[in-house]
């Protein structure tokens, strides 16, 4: 099983076979940048620094092809194939876990 360094707190997880980034980090009690957990929103977008994911179908709005190509990730769809390092691009999750948002359909 791959081990996941995520570097933002410098901790590393052993990650289940066929287990994506997210969820071994949130089985960790790690505070994962997320929200859909389906790959539509985005929020889950991380930096793949060091080795390599199998990255499951998602929305192009949540992870364009540009940005997959530069080496971003979503870690709710990103199944690693061995060990990786990663650096998630959201704010400090550990003070700001959720974001509520208002807003208006016109
Ligand atoms: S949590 Fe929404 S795209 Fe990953």
């Amino acid at each position: 099983m791959p081990d996941v360094t995520f570097l933002n707190i410098a901790r590393t997880v052993e990650v289940q076979d066929g287990e994506t980034i997210l969820s071994a980090a949130l089985a960790a009690s790690i505070d994962y940048p997320h929200g859909c957990k389906s790959g539509r929103c985005g929020r889950c977008k991380t930096r793949l620094v060091e080795g390599a994911v199998d990255l499951f179908e998602h929305s192009r709005f949540a992870l364009p092809p540009e940005e997959r190509a530069a080496g971003l990730i979503l870690a709710c769809r990103a199944v690693p194939t061995g060990n990786a390092s990663i650096v998630w691009l959201e704010g400090d999750a550990t003070t700001r876990p959720f974001d509520t948002l208002r807003g208006e359909v016109v």
